[in-house]
């Protein structure tokens, strides 16, 4: 079992069922509340309502990209908009094709069938999809040997959304059967900033303007990280007696919290130094990389690296992970 790093802040940890609860609260409720990535939406709204004239189901849809960017969020507005149910389970819910049959049956023409981690579903559940996508319908095999015989069993038509950090790995077959496929990308800060003044009267704490800027800044281009931060930032006013928050306050909050100006963490800083000091700064393998720091490669992969690549501090290249100058600048100035 790789030992997780463990940091004062833990901003890429899995998030407890407390900060669940809080982050489910602030969680978007209607399109206009739902800030940024401005294409997807358009897009979506299109197919929506095309859908809704035709009276069909809306295409299998596949959103895709880093943690914390509002995948979830979509595709509970996207069933809201069509107005019908969604059931929700994850690709490490369904281990065998009988409790996959269980969930299509139970649903109603026009429903959304939401799978999370949707990469992580077994391959014979994941064949088993093909045709429930494209046919809707479900080849169940009854008995064993030469009695063996395929039961046809017809499925409502369903919507499937499925939602992953890893699209690399998703079969081509079974890309190929979603016909809206979406990446959600980094937020601006201006996003972050609107994502945070909405947030900040939910939760009745006072921020202002450069406040809710540095806040954004500091977020790595992530609503949910930036939410986080806000919370983290309530707390130190609260027990600060601190009436409206400013831009010192938040400083001297993230500063006590070790985020610095990047947004980086301890996490972050420790896969940089690291690489620094054991490797002379790369070219190292992920493999190694991920012993160096006794950390899963999936972690490093999915959740430390992209916004690391984002921000110019590490490369990628055929030999393996660099740092970048601009990394070793910014930590010099610790
Ligand atoms: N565009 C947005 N506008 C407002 N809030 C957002 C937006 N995107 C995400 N959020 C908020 O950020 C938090 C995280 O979003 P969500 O859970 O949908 O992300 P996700 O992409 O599903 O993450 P994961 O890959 O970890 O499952 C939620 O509280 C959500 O309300
Ligand atoms: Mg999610």
């Amino acid at each position: 079992m790789p030992k997780q790093l463990k940091t004062a802040t833990d901003l890429d940890q899995p998030i407890t069922p407390e900060e669940e609860q809080l982050l489910t609260s602030l969680r978007a409720q209607k399109w206009e509340q739902f800030y940024g990535q401005d294409n997807i939406k358009q897009a979506l709204r299109i197919a929506i309502q095309a859908t809704k004239q035709r009276l069909e189901s809306l295409d299998h849809t596949l959103l895709y990209g880093p943690p914390g960017l509002g995948k979830t969020t979509l595709a509970h507005l996207i069933a809201k908009e069509l107005g019908v149910n969604i059931r929700v389970t994850s690709g490490t819910a369904i281990s065998k094709t009988g409790d996959l049959a269980a969930i299509l049956t139970s649903l109603e023409p026009g429903d959304v069938l939401f799978v999370d981690e949707i990469h992580r579903l077994p391959k014979a559940v994941e064949e088993t999809l093909y045709p429930a996508m494209e046919d809707y319908a479900l080849d169940i095999v009854i008995g064993k040997g030469p009695s063996a015989r395929t039961l046809r069993l017809e499925l409502p038509k369903f919507t499937l959304i499925g939602a992953t950090t890893r699209f690399g790995l998703l079969a081509g077959p079974f890309r190929d059967r979603f016909g809206l496929v979406h990446r959600l990308t980094y937020y601006l800060p201006e996003s972050l900033v609107t994502i945070l003044d909405q947030a900040s009267k939910k939760l009745e704490v006072k921020l202002d303007q450069k406040a809710s800027l540095a806040i954004a800044r500091r977020a790595r281009g992530t609503p949910r990280i930036a939410l986080k931060l806000l919370k983290r930032i309530r707390d130190f006013a609260q027990v600060n007696q601190i009436q409206v928050v400013d831009l010192a306050t938040v400083t001297a909050a993230l500063n006590m919290y070790r985020i610095d100006e990047q947004g980086l963490d301890e996490h972050d800083r420790t896969l940089l130094m690291q690489l620094i000091t054991k490797h002379g700064g790369g070219p190292v393998g992920l493999t190694t990389l991920a012993a160096t720091l006794n950390e899963d490669t999936g972690t490093i992969e999915e959740v430390i690296e992209p916004y690391l690549l984002q921000i110019g501090f590490l490369k990628r290249t055929p030999k393996g992970r660099v740092v970048t100058d601009v990394a070793r600048k910014h930590l010099a100035k610790k």
